[in-house]
């Protein structure tokens, strides 16, 4: 890993424009599942099962007590080192951090620029989208709620948690603020498994505008082949080592 870390260094070292994609990899060792890792299911149930508008349709408490779970996980997971060093990173001017992570670990180590193309975990929404609240979220972050479906504030119906569901589109301002982040010097996607679209195009899309591609991951992706770099590691260890490579060089 240590002439690819020292490669990469260099290369962070002069961007000018750094687009950081991350994905669930880069939570793991926060002790937050993955998705498609080991411990991607929940009771039967794949994510695909459960995070859609069909099945909050079909069974609201059901996916309520999913979210409910991985709610009460999350509140006690801390930001790691790789979060802590896209943080800095992130404090540098150019720098943009796109995440598909609803957990806003990001958030909490204190990054800057940060997109949330998948939205917060932490944010909820009223489902029927009523005139008072419209799409716009509000910031809950009650661990046990005194009953399921939580209540939007204004109209009593049910409300959601105010993430992308799959068959969901992005909300135009996070896709246009992502498409414009792909226009960089430098693109890294860190731990993500580059299969869930739009985001997974996003690489390719920095790749197309010029951008030197760098893929952080512990396995191959599919797009392993595609980007100018591919290192395989952990984020918690590959992130931190570049970056004492780049403060010993300074
Ligand atoms: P996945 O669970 O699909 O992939 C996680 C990736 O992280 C895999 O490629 C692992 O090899 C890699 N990985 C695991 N631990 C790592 C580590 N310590 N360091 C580096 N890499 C590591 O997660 P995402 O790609 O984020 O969508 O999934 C994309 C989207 O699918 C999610 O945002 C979510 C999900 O369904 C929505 O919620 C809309």
């Amino acid at each position: 890993m240590d002439s690819e870390a020292t490669a990469l260094a260099a290369r962070i070292a002069k961007a000018e424009r750094l687009t950081i994609l991350t994905g669930a990899g880069v939570s793991a060792a926060s002790g937050v599942p993955t998705f498609r890792g080991p411990e991607g299911l929940w009771r039967q149930y794949r994510p695909e099962d459960l995070a859609t508008p069909q099945a909050f349709a079909r069974d609201p408490l059901l996916v309520w007590e999913w979210y409910a779970w991985r709610r009460e996980r999350l509140a006690a997971c801390r930001p790691n080192r790789a979060h802590d060093v896209i943080a800095a990173w992130s404090q540098r001017s150019g720098c943009r951090v796109i995440t598909q992570n609803v957990d806003d670990l990001h958030l909490r180590a204190g990054t800057r620029s940060l997109i949330r193309i998948h939205g917060s975990i932490w944010e909820l929404s009223c489902w029927q989208s009523c005139a008072a609240q419209g799409g716009t979220p509000w910031r809950d972050e009650t661990i046990r709620f005194e009953s399921l479906p939580p209540r939007c504030p204004s109209c009593g119906g049910m409300a959601r948690p105010a993430v992308v569901w799959f068959g969901e589109s992005l909300r135009g301002e996070d896709l246009r603020a992502a498409l414009d982040a792909t226009s960089c010097d430098l693109f890294l996607a860190v731990g993500t498994s580059a299969v869930v679209y739009p985001a997974a195009g996003l690489v390719h899309d920095a790749r197309r505008r010029g951008a030197f591609t760098v893929e952080i991951n512990l396995e191959a992706t599919p797009s392993s082949g595609d980007v100018d770099l591919a290192v395989l590691g952990a984020a918690e260890d590959v992130l931190p080592r570049v970056a004492s490579l780049m403060s010993a060089a300074e």
